[in-house]
């Protein structure tokens, strides 16, 4: 089942936030990025909000100048672009919050054992399903910017393009690209139901009806950001940091790397790490983490 803009504006439909945000929704085939697409877009005076989708992506990308693969027509490739109103600086929850949102849309699909692993890998059962990667962008040009139905298009001068990439069928992946990391995608959850993974296996459900779910939950944790980052950090910090007190490895670009205890998160939200006694920050643009596994 292809990808379809209208399908989803209907299941979109039946929520109310999608015509309150005035969402654009475009499908897009092949594109090098649907996060390079939105840029441009954005730079070229599109209304937001919008949200762009790829059924294929040359060069989709990850944190950190990975890259990110999908199988073609076959996974959730989404740019999700919406202005913002509040202070750049208090971006730094946006990744656990639009986390958080995938967990929360998981959860509505019946799909047990999400957990979130700093700072942007949403986990089922251990293995990754989602990854988040999340761009700013000025909208210098707003003056001569169409405006969208929403009034905050006009205020804000810049925007958060949320790219997500979500695992929903990786059948036909190259599965040698990925041979260090653990990995899942929805079908084989509901295909599987070991392990407790779904409450029930009766109904795969479709792309189109997953990418509104995500799209659903996603819009309605954004309508209430920043003022929920107290809520969602004590609902990340009791239930669903998968770090949280286990033994990590740190691993910088220049190649060093370093082993301590994950401690949660500072008020920054970025990653406390007990090291030989003394505890550490990390930004999330300068680390990645891995949890050390005991053999
Ligand atoms: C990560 O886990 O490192 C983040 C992956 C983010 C991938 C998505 S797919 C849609 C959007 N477009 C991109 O090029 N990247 C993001």
């Amino acid at each position: 089942m292809v990808l379809s803009a209208e399908t989803i504006r209907s299941y979109l439909a039946q929520s109310s936030l999608a015509d309150e945000y005035g969402l654009d929704v475009i499908v897009l085939g092949e594109i090098d990025s649907t996060n390079n697409w939105a840029l441009q877009q954005c730079k070229q005076g599109r209304a937001l909000p919008f949200v762009c989708l790829a059924e294929k992506q040359t060069s989709g990308r990850g944190r950190r100048g990975k890259v990110w693969l999908q199988s073609q027509n076959a996974n959730i490739a989404m740019s999700v672009v919406l202005p913002c109103t509040f202070a750049r600086e208090t971006i730094s929850h946006l990744p656990l919050a639009i986390g958080l949102s995938i967990v929360y849309a998981l959860e509505e699909m019946g799909v047990k054992k999400c957990q979130l692993k700093w700072p942007n890998d949403v986990l089922v059962a251990g293995e990754k399903i989602a990854g988040i990667l999340i761009e700013t962008v000025s909208l210098a040009t707003s003056d001569k910017r169409e405006s969208g139905n929403s009034d905050e298009s006009k205020a804000a001068d810049w925007a958060a393009i949320i790219g997500i990439g979500f695992n929903y069928d990786m059948s036909d992946i190259d599965k040698e690209a990925l041979l260090n990391v653990a990995w899942t995608d929805l079908i084989s959850i509901f295909n599987s139901n070991n392990a407790g993974k779904v409450a029930s296996a009766d109904c795969v459900l479709q792309r189109n009806e997953v990418t509104a779910i995500l799209l659903k939950n996603c819009l309605d944790i954004c309508s209430a950001y920043p003022d929920n980052v107290p809520a969602l950090r004590s609902n990340f910090e009791s239930k669903y940091d998968y770090c949280q007190g286990k033994p990590v490895e740190l691993l910088l670009d220049d190649g060093k790397s370093f082993a301590g205890l994950a401690m949660g998160l500072s008020d920054n939200a970025e990653l406390m790490v007990n090291i030989e006694g003394v505890e550490q920050v990390f930004h999330s643009a300068d680390v990645s983490v891995r949890p050390v596994v005991k053999k």
